[in-house]
Order: structure tokens, then C-alpha cells, then sequence
């Protein structure tokens, strides 16, 4: 890799790792965005919005930008706002990763809380309507409003390019579905470049984007709480089938695959893993079936890798992540001896 000059030069070609492979030769790969500065797929997005805003003239020199997150695109704007001066503000809630809002404040955002210390609901409306309406009472800012930009998709049309340049072929894509914009970004390009995988999209339980009914979930960055609006960067003309995934399958799911491989996935991811892991063997013989980890477990040890917090939400279930270590013992047949090979 040459020498860089900017951390956005460091965003995309992440590693692709093969977590599971039936006798028929399906394999699951996971597309590892925690690869990414911030370490999240998102600041993918985050600097398309950016140049996208830059080109159509609304943002300049020195200007504002604002936007509501859970905290990955957060953490994008946050790098690509310190790398071409403009100011910051995140609107947030208390049921984002404290981890994600320290390293945004870190590179110098703002942040401004929907909701008071000790309410750690998720308030992805509340959030958005304040977003709007800080922007709308300034001259020079300019709310990205990733849930209804098209820049948000564009900005996942080099994992498509990458998919292909690695693997020449996806037949299943099968990914966590919050603003859509990773998914339906890279399934978009896909097929503008010939390739047309099966499309599932993976949603918490609780979460409305593929239908009812609505209640709270805590796998973060992902689905749509009742009461918010299911933007348009969420394409169902290009989905497949939605399928959703209950916050215990998910984090059980999370921390098998710590334990199993020594890899840390979020907790989306563990949704995805989770829904891919439990019908490999429906997928036609063969199949080469991709996941998109939209971020790492990192951010996560203070809750879905802590049993206190697990215990204390009543999502801590040893049953289901037997189930899926069991599962990963199955179609993980060249990892279960390792040792003495080099
Ligand atoms: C951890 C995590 N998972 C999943 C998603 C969903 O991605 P998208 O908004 O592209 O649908 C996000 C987005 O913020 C995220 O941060």
C-alpha cells in the first residue's frame, strides 16, 4: 500500500474471511468492515454524503455538518469533518455505544443527547427531528439525513467492486438492514455489474422495517425502532427476503464466534452470522454466500461481551450459543486440529 496522506485514503479493500463451509461447498465470508478506519463500514457512507454535499454546493468552506447516529456514521463525519475543517454536531441518545461517542467527541465532534443520563431508549426520531431542525435554524449546516440520501448507497458501491475482484461471483447477500444503505448500496452495484445474488436483509426482532410487530431491541446501529420512518435508502424492489433475528440468537451468535475463531464481530453482525449460520444447507449447493460485518466487537465489551450486562437485560442464554458453536464446529471442519499445523 503506498503512503498515505489522509485517514480517508484508508477506507475500503477489507479483508474477506471464510467463517463456515458446508460438505456441498457453500461457504459463508464474511466482508470485514471493521477493517475500515473508525472501524465500521459506515465511514464508507459518511465521506460520500460529504463530497456528495461539497458538489451540489451545499456545503462550504468552513461549514456545519449535522446528523443524527447511532455512532458509526458519527464516527465517519467525525473523521471526515476534521479532515476538511468543517464543525460537527451529532445528535445522539444514550442507547449508543459509549465508546463510539468518546472517540467522536475525541476527533472533535459535538454531541447533543435527545434524552437524559439513565434513559438509554433507542430514539432514532427524536434524534432525527432534532437534527432537522438544528439545521434548518442555521445558515451554514447541513444535516446529511443519511436515512434519505442517496449518497448513503453510493457509498457501498466499492464493496460491490471489491466482492467481485475477489470472489468473481456472490450468490447470496445477506447483511444487517438499519438506514439500508450497506446493503442496497452494494446489491445495487452488484447487478449494474452483471452480478445478481438472492438479497436477504436481517433486522433485529422489534424492528419494523419488514413488517410488525415493533417493541425494543438492543443490537445497535441496526433495524428501525417503532415509531421512525423507514427511509429511502431502504429498497425493497432489490430485497429478496427479510428475515429478522432476536437480540439473543444475535449476541449469543457474537460471542460464539469470539470464543470459536478468536474474531470480534458487533452485534448486527451476529444477527447476520446467526440467520446465514442456521440455513447454510438451504442455500443451493455451492453457493458462495456473503456477509457484510458492519463493525467489530471492540466497541462492544462493555455490553454484549459482559455477562453483568447481559444478565441484567436477560440476554444471556448458554443454550443458544451452544447451538452455535455447534454449528461452527460443523462447518469449520479445517480449523477443529490446529495444532502443529504452521
Ligand atoms: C453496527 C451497525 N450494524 C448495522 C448497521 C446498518 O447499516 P445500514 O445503515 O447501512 O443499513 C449500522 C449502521 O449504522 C451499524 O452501525
Amino acid at each position: 500500500m503506498p503512503l498515505v496522506t489522509r485517514v480517508t485514503d484508508l477506507i475500503g479493500n477489507t479483508p474477506l474471511f471464510e467463517l463456515a463451509a458446508t460438505e456441498t461447498g457453500t461457504r459463508l465470508l464474511l466482508k470485514l468492515e471493521q477493517f475500515n478506519p473508525t472501524g465500521a463500514a459506515k465511514i464508507r457512507m459518511a465521506r460520500e454524503m460529504v463530497l456528495d454535499a461539497e458538489r451540489r454546493g451545499l456545503l462550504n468552506d468552513g461549514g456545519h455538518i449535522i446528523e443524527s447516529t447511532s455512532g458509526n456514521t458519527g464516527l465517519g463525519l467525525a473523521v471526515v469533518a476534521a479532515e476538511r475543517g468543517y464543525r460537527f454536531t451529532a445528535v445522539v441518545d444514550h442507547h449508543a455505544c459509549k465508546d463510539k461517542l468518546r472517540a467522536m467527541r475525541a476527533m472533535g465532534a459535538e454531541l447533543v443527547y435527545v434524552a437524559d443520563e439513565g434513559d438509554d431508549s433507542l430514539a432514532t426520531s427524536a434524534r432525527e427531528d432534532l437534527a432537522e431542525a438544528m439545521a434548518a435554524a442555521r445558515d451554514d449546516a447541513y444535516f446529511t439525513e443519511q436515512h434519505n440520501n442517496d449518497a448513503n448507497a453510493l457509498g457501498y458501491y466499492a464493496v460491490a467492486e471489491e466482492l467481485l475482484a475477489d470472489l468473481g461471483q456472490v450468490d447470496i447477500l445477506l447483511s444487517a438492514v438499519g438506514t439500508g444503505g450497506s446493503l442496497f448500496g452494494t446489491a445495487r452495484r452488484l447487478r449494474e455489474l452483471g452480478c445478481l445474488p438472492r438479497v436477504i436483509g436481517v433486522e433485529p426482532v422489534g424492528s419494523i422495517a419488514f413488517g410488525g410487530p415493533g417493541g425494543p431491541y438492543w443490537q445497535s446501529g441496526t433495524g428501525t425502532p417503532p415509531g421512525a420512518t423507514v427511509g429511502t435508502a431502504v429498497d425493497y424492489s432489490l430485497l429478496d427476503e427479510g428475515v429478522k433475528v432476536a437480540d439473543v440468537d444475535a449476541f449469543a451468535t457474537t460471542r460464539a464466534v469470539a470464543r470459536k475463531v478468536g474474531l470480534l464481530i458487533g452485534g448486527s453482525a451476529g444477527g447476520s452470522v446467526h440467520a446465514a449460520l442456521t440455513r447454510l444447507e438451504e442455500f443451493p449447493p455451492g453457493s458462495t454466500v456473503v456477509t457484510i460485518v458492519c463493525d467489530g466487537g471492540e466497541k462492544y465489551l462493555d455490553t454484549v461481551f459482559d455477562d453483568d450486562w447481559m444478565k441484567d437485560r436477560d440476554l444471556l442464554d448458554e443454550s443458544a450459543e451452544y447451538e452455535v458453536l455447534q454449528l461452527l464446529d460443523r462447518y469449520t471442519p479445517a480449523r477443529r486440529n490446529l495444532v502443529g499445523v504452521p
